[in-house]
């Protein structure tokens, strides 16, 4: 069986094509240009790129992937959490699709399809503990199938992305930051001192990252020096022999990885029979948190499930890999499905 997903919950447009949980095609656009210019995501230009991008994305998909229409059985389309507008558009291109498919439309949740991503390439033992970490959210979950997430904890506020973009962006780095900061971090060397790891000290699965921010923030008014006169090019190796910036990076990586570890840690501690760490989302792409998290693997021993790079970040071959294990399992939504905005639960509201 064939599943097309659409993802369009943030600044990606994307079309995949998934046939019995292996992707066959994926078409992308991307819109970080263009939100670059402003130093993060503008909602409204967001959503009315989407509308531009999405038919024409559907129509390179068939031609590229040689489907016939007639055989896509299933439309699963992120219905949130994400920017409401961003959504709207996305859903209303499923919608469409599967009327005029006669396919099925089945909602996915954002967020469990990132951490279900890793599942095109290998199979996941569960139960899994799953970390997830994007520009939008920092949430710890306990995974027992691909349909079954607890919820253990979660940032209270920032996210781990959004302490790293916004440190990039005190420095001038260009947007969206976080894979700069780990790019640079990796020429530089960490002060483990310099940052405050925030809600370490008390128990619990929750985090909270503002305070980082806020320290850093402090930290480059009183190192001025770190703060680049113009925006640099995608290639910041050149940028190693400023002093201090590559430490400065090193440092910032190696905090929210530090912190990321500690809870993950306590996690794995309490829930003594999982099998795997699944790490996800954008910000799982960062080289520090990957090497920490398998380090931390090893001295639990289970076993790391990491998506490759193109999996982290926002894809719609995820969304069409959810979408297809619920419509396998029976599980589809009517017409009537609603879009989630960020900040409001993504409920299991499934037709059998
Ligand atoms: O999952 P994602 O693509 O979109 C959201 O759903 O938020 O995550 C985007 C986040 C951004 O904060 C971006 O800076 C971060 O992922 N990111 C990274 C790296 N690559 C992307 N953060 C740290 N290191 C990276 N290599
Ligand atoms: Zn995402």
């Amino acid at each position: 069986m064939i599943c097309l997903g659409v993802e369009t919950s943030c600044d990606e447009t994307a079309l995949a094509l998934v046939q019995d949980g292996r992707l066959v095609c994926e078409k992308m656009a991307s819109q970080e240009r263009l939100h670059a210019v402003f130093g993060g995501v503008v909602p409204e230009l967001a959503s009315r790129e989407h509308l531009r991008k999405g038919v024409l994305l559907y129509r390179a998909l068939l031609k590229e992937s040689g489907i016939a229409p007639a055989d896509i059985g299933c439309v699963a389309v992120a219905r949130g959490p994400g920017l409401l507008g961003s959504l709207l558009v996305g859903m209303n291109l499923a919608k469409g699709l599967s009327l005029g498919l006669n396919a099925r439309l089945v909602g996915v949740n954002h967020l469990h399809a990132h951490l279900m991503a890793a599942s095109l390439e290998r199979e996941i033992p569960f139960p899994a503990l799953g970390l997830l970490i994007s520009g939008g959210h920092t949430h710890l979950y306990l995974i027992r199938s691909h349909i079954e997430f607890e919820l253990l904890g979660r940032t209270l506020d920032d996210a781990a992305g959004e302490a790293l973009d916004k440190a990039a962006k005190m420095v001038n780095l260009p947007y969206p930051g976080g894979k700069f900061v780990d790019q640079l971090g990796r020429l530089g060397v960490a002060d483990e001192s310099l940052f405050p790891r925030p809600l370490t000290g008390v128990p619990g699965l929750d985090f909270s990252f503002s305070g980082l921010k806020t320290s850093v923030a402090r930290y480059v008014s009183q190192h001025p020096g770190l703060r680049l006169e113009s925006l640099p090019g995608e290639d910041v190796s050149q940028l190693a022999a400023m002093p201090g910036l590559a430490d400065f990076c090193a440092s910032i990586n190696w905090t929210v990885a530090d912190t990321l570890r500690i809870k993950t840690q306590r996690a794995l501690t309490a829930h003594g029979r999982v099998r795997s760490l699944i790490v996800a989302g954008g910000v799982a792409a960062n080289s520090v948190i990957r090497r920490v998290m398998l380090e931390l693997c090893g001295k639990f021993g289970v076993e790391p499930v990491f998506p490759s790079m193109t999996l982290c970040t926002d894809n719609a071959a995820m969304i069409a890999n959810l979408g297809w294990m619920l419509f396998r399992d029976g599980y589809c939504h009517g017409q009537d499905l609603e879009a989630i905005p960020r900040g409001r639960v993504v409920p299991f509201d499934y037709h059998a």
